[in-house]
């Protein structure tokens, strides 16, 4: 039999299995800012039934399951009871940072996959945690970082790979804004645990690090401050006087393969935006308009900087379109797709252990006020 007729074998094999008739049974953890985009997204999906929610606000699942049309779901009042009551295939997990890595364990603990949205956690410890719970579970563990599906993002993970810029041995990148604090459970460390680095923070380190093929992290000199979330000329006075994470961080990270990671990011400063991200290369440079990357969208068309027949040359590279019913359809449907299919997660831990560590080395650092080495934990 040819290859290709193999092949098509194979596609009709999983195109039979994603068809089961079954619809998958999942849960909503946190039913606040975030989850409003799980639910939309899991309405359109006609394999999916929402059966199940939870909240630590009491009424708040109730309400937000009624303000969605969605009947039928019932609610708790924390994961706990959530999980210990029912029977389902995966969950979102939509809680705020510090409420991550208590309801991702339990849930792989009792046998259900998990989409748990950005950042992975607050600290390295954590993160090993439900690093540690995702392996004994044999569950499928993903983690919510939706720019993955866009396509420019793509595109530049594929001129890393195509080999166009050389060996990568230098990063710029980061982002921020000039005013742009958010509030709620954003601004606290009871709750976020982490300001800007853990809400923007984290997608411009994924932007170079997957791109690169997320290389082992060896040293960081952080910094962070809080000169603007804090003060009530720059912050309304009630969030001001909660403020208490960073709204600024900056840092200087060497990674494996002798690259340097320079990055910083921005809830508020005196500066429209702290630059573009470049990548330089041996070969050449990529450079990319500054993003808040979270969307997907790159801040306008990159360029390529590369010599071609000894002459520098600057090449544009076109915008790709957007992807097929959005970033978040597709962050949830490409989760309940490996869960389905029995694949891989599409935003792995393995991965994202790195984005974190990066990002609790950068506050250790800064609050120890010197470099640091970073130390891998065993799993
Ligand atoms: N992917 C994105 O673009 C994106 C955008 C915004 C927020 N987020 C992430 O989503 C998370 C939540 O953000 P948000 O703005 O929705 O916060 P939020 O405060 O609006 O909602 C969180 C909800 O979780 C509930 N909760 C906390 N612990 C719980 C528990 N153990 N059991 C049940 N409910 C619990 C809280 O009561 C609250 O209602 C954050 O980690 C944030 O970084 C991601």
């Amino acid at each position: 039999m040819s290859d290709s007729v193999l092949n098509q074998f194979t596609q009709q094999t999983v195109e039979e299995k994603k068809n089961d008739g079954r619809k998958l049974k999942v849960g909503i953890i946190g039913t606040g800012w975030i989850a409003e985009a799980h639910i939309e997204s899991l309405k359109q999906m006609e394999d999916v039934e929402i059966v199940a929610g939870a909240d630590l606000i009491p009424g708040k699942a109730e309400k937000f399951f009624k303000r969605y049309g969605v009947e039928g779901v019932r609610c708790y009042p924390s994961h706990k009871e959530m999980l210990d009551n029912e029977e389902l295939d995966a969950v979102s997990v939509c809680t705020y940072n510090r409420q991550h890595a208590e309801p991702t364990i339990y849930a792989l603990d009792k046998g259900v996959n998990v989409l748990l949205e950005k950042p992975m956690c607050v600290t390295t410890e954590e993160a090993v945690e439900i690093i540690r719970a995702e392996k004994r579970s044999g569950k499928i563990l993903s983690v919510g970082f939706q720019p993955r599906m866009d396509n420019n993002m793509k595109m530049i993970k594929k001129i890393v790979e195509s080999g166009e810029l050389g060996n990568i041995y230098y990063i710029q990148t980061g982002g921020g804004r000039r005013r742009g604090i958010p509030n709620s459970t954003f601004i606290e460390d009871k709750t976020a645990g982490i300001g800007a680095l853990g809400d923007i923070g984290c997608y411009s380190l994924d932007m170079v690090l997957n791109a690169i093929g997320y290389p082992k992290p060896l040293t960081a000199s952080g910094y962070i401050s809080s000169y603007f979330g804090p003060n009530p000329l720059y912050n309304n006075p009630a969030d001001a006087a909660r403020f208490n994470v960073e709204d600024f961080a900056a840092a200087f990270v060497r990674l494996e393969g002798g690259i340097i990671l320079d990055f910083r990011i921005s809830w508020a400063m005196h500066l429209n935006t702290p630059g573009d991200t470049v990548i330089l290369g041996t070969k050449g440079a990529l450079r990319i308009p500054s993003t808040e990357c979270w969307n997907g969208s790159v801040g306008g068309p990159m360029t390529l900087y590369h010599d071609v027949a000894g002459k520098q040359t600057e090449t544009v590279i076109p915008l790709c379109g957007p992807v097929k019913n959005g970033l978040f359809y597709q962050k949830v449907r490409s989760f309940l797709d490996a869960v389905r299919n029995g694949g891989t997660a599409p935003v792995p831990t393995s991965q994202i252990f790195y984005n974190q560590i990066i990002i609790d080395s950068i506050v250790k650092s800064a609050r120890l006020g010197k470099e640091i080495d970073i130390e891998i934990p065993e799993i």
